[in-house]
């Protein structure tokens, strides 16, 4: 199996994210790095720990940062609740648990370093735990970087700008400008894998305690854009772990992607330059099309593992 290192913000998404590269065969999940992003780093960790509790998962869980390389902290609090996963109903239990002492950002390089040009990270939040990894070892042997972020249209936090990318943009730009193979997952294609009601009423089917408490926490989910009626949302972290699950389901090509890092109205904006190699050297994959539905079937599959 193919090692891989989880850096996350959880939120609803990353949870399914975690969720998903837990139950998959082809990939072993060596641990959780939290960074601050749906909601400040005490929540953000603290339904980390809740989650792993609850839903049974194995990994160790670490505490990375709490703020952006630089600037101000921002957060989604007003969209996703106070802990940026908030419920309809069951919430899921709290407890006071412990997560391991050490740094999250130490504890990624410390992976990367325990088996050399093998790990591949899925970052799900702002990318400031895997900068400052790579601040301190510009040669960190990953992998690969695979990161739901970005956009190479629209934004979502605002008109130009992507949350995680908006939350961090220094750090974006300097993943990017690295030298590593990096795999963009933007809002260009989430936008396209959905999840419905009639997901939700699927895992309701199913029964069981996780099941239920998952639904509850994704119809708070899908109820973002339509306040008390439950609607079509983006499933935007699923979606990066997706890719490496199924990436059949997925169109990539290559582009050189920069970071706006100072624009007024375009500050977090990914500017995707796909003229390459004529007009610049690639320097990321980015994902660009939905090509089948299988990865519903996957998605829903791996869920039913988790969740049974
Ligand atoms: C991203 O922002 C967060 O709210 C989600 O967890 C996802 O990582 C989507 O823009
Ligand atoms: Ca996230």
């Amino acid at each position: 199996p193919v090692p891989v290192w989880l850096d996350a913000d959880p939120g609803f998404d990353d949870l399914v994210a975690w969720l998903l590269l837990d139950a998959a065969e082809a990939f072993t999940l060596q641990g959780v790095s939290i960074v601050a992003g749906n909601a400040p780093l005490e929540h953000t960790f603290r339904n980390a720990l809740n989650a792993r509790e609850f839903f049974g998962l194995p990994q160790p869980v670490y505490a990375g940062r709490g703020r952006p390389l630089t600037g101000e902290l921002v957060t989604s609090q007003y969209l996703l609740g106070e802990n940026g996963m908030a419920s309809v109903g069951r919430r899921l239990p709290t407890g006071k648990y412990a997560g391991e002492s050490e740094f999250g950002v130490n504890a990624l390089m410390r992976a990367a370093r325990e088996s050399p040009g093998e790990l591949t990270v899925l970052a799900t939040g702002p990318l400031t735990n895997v900068a400052q990894a790579l601040l301190a070892d510009p040669k960190l042997p990953l992998r690969e970087i695979v990161w739901m972020g970005g956009s190479t249209d629209r934004g979502n936090h605002t008109a130009a700008a992507e949350f995680n990318a908006f939350a961090d943009p220094e750090a974006a730009d300097l993943v990017f400008a690295s030298g590593l193979p990096v795999t963009m997952v933007g809002l260009n294609l989430t936008r396209q894998i959905v999840i419905t009601p009639r997901d939700l009423a699927q895992l309701r089917a199913w029964g069981t305690e996780r099941a239920l408490l998952l639904a509850d926490h994704l119809e708070f989910y899908l109820c973002i854009r339509s306040p008390g009626v439950p609607g079509l949302m983006p499933f935007h972290d699923p979606a990066a772990a997706l890719w490496l699950l199924q990436p059949e389901s997925f169109v990539a090509e290559p582009a050189h992607v920069r970071v706006e890092l100072t624009g007024v109205l375009t500050r977090g904006m990914t500017v995707c330059e796909f003229r390459v190699p004529k007009r610049a050297v690639a320097n990321a994959s980015v994902l660009t099309s939905v090509v089948d539905t299988a990865w519903r079937d996957v998605l829903m599959k791996h869920l039913q593992q988790s969740l049974g």
